[in-house]
C-alpha cells in the first residue's frame, strides 16, 4: 500500500477549520483508494509567532522537506499586521516556502457547477455560456520577490522577470491548453511595462512550439473586464505573479464565493503546497461557517499533482459537485439553510465512502 507523506500546516483564522474538512476526505478516500495517509502536523504563521516567535519555525521547514507535499491552510490576520514586514506571516511563512521549495507553478482552476451557476453574482444569460477556467499563475518572481524600499518619503517595489522564468510558466499553460479547450489567453501590460513586452516575447516563442493551441495576448485591464463580461471565452490563462494573484480573486468571485477555489503551487519535481486560493478570513473564523471547499479540492489537487493517483482526486470533485447540488452549503454560498463547515466535509467524505461501497 502506498503511503503519502503530507505536511499540514493549518495556520491562522479558518485555516484549522478548513484544513479539518480537507483531511477528513483525505482519509475516506484513502480507505476507498487504499493508501494511506502519514501527516506530519506542524506550526506556520501567527499561531507559530506566537508560540515560537517565527513564523516559519525550523521543525516546520523539516516537516515539509521529509514530505511529498504541503497541506497549507492560511496565515496572517489583523493580530500580526503591525510587525516590521519581513516577520509577517504571509511573507515570512508563506512566500518563504514557495521561494525554498521552487513552487514556480501556481494552477487555480475555476468554473460553475451544473446547476449552480445561480452562485454567481453574473447575469443567467452569461452563467449560461459555461465557464472552465484555469489560472497558471508565474509564483516566484515578478514584483513580489524584486528588490523594495522604504523610508518615510517614498517607497519602490521592482519587477523583473528573466526569459527563462516566464518560458517555464507559459509551458505549463500550453502544455495544460493541449488537455483542455486548446486555448491560452496571455496576460499583461506590454503597452507600458518593460517586463510586459519581454512576457510577450517569451509567450510568443513557447507559442511555436505547440501550433495547434490558439494564443490571445490580452492586456490585463481589458483582461479584468472580459471576464465579468463573457467569462466563457477563457480556457487557460497565463498571468505573472501579481497580475494572477488579482484575477484568481475574481475568478473566484465569478465562480460564486472565494471559498469554493482551489490553488496548487509545484516545482519541477512535483512536489506541491496545495492551499486555498483566499485567505484566513478573520471576519469568520471561530464561527464554523467558513467554506471548506476551496481548502478540500486543493487536497484533490495534491492527489493529482504530487500523487498522480486521479482517480481519487476525481473522487473528491465529484464529491464536491454532489454536495453543492444537494444544496450542503455554507452561508457564503446561500441565505437559507447554511450548514456547518464540518457539514459540508462529513457531505463530501459519506460521498466517497458510500461510492466506495456501491462499487465494491
Ligand atoms: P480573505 O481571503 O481572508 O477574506 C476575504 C473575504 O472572503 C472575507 O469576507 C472572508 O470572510 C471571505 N472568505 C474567504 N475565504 C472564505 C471561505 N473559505 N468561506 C467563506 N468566506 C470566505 O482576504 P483578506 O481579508 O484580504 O485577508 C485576511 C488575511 O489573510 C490577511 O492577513 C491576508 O494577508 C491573508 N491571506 C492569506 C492567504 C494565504 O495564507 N494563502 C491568502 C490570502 C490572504
Ligand atoms: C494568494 C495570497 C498571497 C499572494 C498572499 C497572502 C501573500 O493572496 O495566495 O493569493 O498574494 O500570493
Ligand atoms: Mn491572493
Amino acid at each position: 500500500m502506498n503511503t503519502y507523506y503530507i505536511a499540514v500546516l493549518a495556520g491562522d483564522g479558518i485555516g484549522p477549520e478548513v484544513v479539518n474538512e480537507a483531511t477528513k476526505v483525505l482519509d475516506a478516500c484513502a480507505q476507498r483508494f487504499d493508501f494511506s495517509c502519514c501527516y506530519r502536523y506542524a506550526e506556520v504563521g501567527g499561531a507559530a509567532i506566537d508560540s515560537s516567535g517565527n513564523a516559519l519555525p525550523a521543525a516546520t521547514l523539516t516537516a515539509c522537506e521529509t514530505s511529498d507535499a504541503i497541506l497549507f491552510g492560511s496565515v496572517g490576520g489583523p493580530k500580526w499586521a503591525n510587525l516590521p514586514p519581513q516577520q509577517q506571516p504571509e511573507r515570512a511563512a508563506l512566500l518563504k516556502l514557495r521561494q525554498h521549495f521552487d513552487l514556480f507553478c501556481n494552477i487555480r482552476p475555476a468554473r460553475w457547477y451544473d446547476g449552480f451557476e445561480v452562485l454567481s453574482p453574473l447575469r443567467a444569460d452569461i452563467t449560461a455560456k459555461g465557464m472552465d477556467i484555469v489560472c497558471f499563475r508565474e509564483l516566484t518572481s515578478g514584483i513580489y520577490f524584486g528588490a523594495k524600499e522604504r523610508s518615510a518619503e517614498q517607497a519602490t517595489d521592482t519587477q523583473t522577470y528573466r526569459y527563462n522564468e516566464v518560458y517555464s510558466i507559459a509551458t505549463k499553460a500550453f502544455e495544460a491548453a493541449a488537455n483542455r479547450k486548446g486555448k491560452v489567453t496571455s496576460i499583461d501590460k506590454a503597452n507600458v511595462m518593460a517586463t510586459g513586452v519581454l512576457w510577450r516575447q517569451v509567450v510568443d516563442d513557447v507559442a511555436k512550439q505547440y501550433p495547434h493551441i490558439k494564443l490571445e495576448h490580452m492586456y490585463v485591464d481589458n483582461a479584468a473586464m472580459q471576464l465579468i463580461r463573457d467569462p466563457s471565452q477563457f480556457d487557460v490563462m497565463l498571468c505573472d505573479n501579481l497580475f494572477g494573484d488579482i484575477l484568481s480573486d475574481e475568478l473566484a468571485a465569478i465562480a460564486g464565493s472565494l471559498g469554493l477555489l482551489p490553488s496548487a503551487s509545484i516545482n519541477t519535481r512535483g512536489f506541491g503546497l496545495y492551499e486555498p486560493a483566499g485567505g484566513s478570513a478573520p471576519d469568520i473564523a471561530g464561527l464554523g461557517i467558513a467554506n471548506p471547499i476551496a481548502q478540500i479540492l486543493s487536497a484533490a489537487l495534491m492527489l493529482r499533482y504530487s500523487f498522480a493517483n486521479d482517480d481519487a482526486a476525481c473522487a473528491i470533485e465529484a464529491g464536491v459537485a454532489q454536495t453543492l447540488k444537494q444544496h450542503q452549503v455554507t452561508a457564503d454560498l446561500t441565505s437559507n439553510n447554511a450548514v456547518s463547515t464540518a457539514s459540508v466535509g462529513d457531505a463530501v467524505a459519506r460521498f466517497i465512502s458510500e461510492e466506495a461501497t456501491s462499487w465494491a
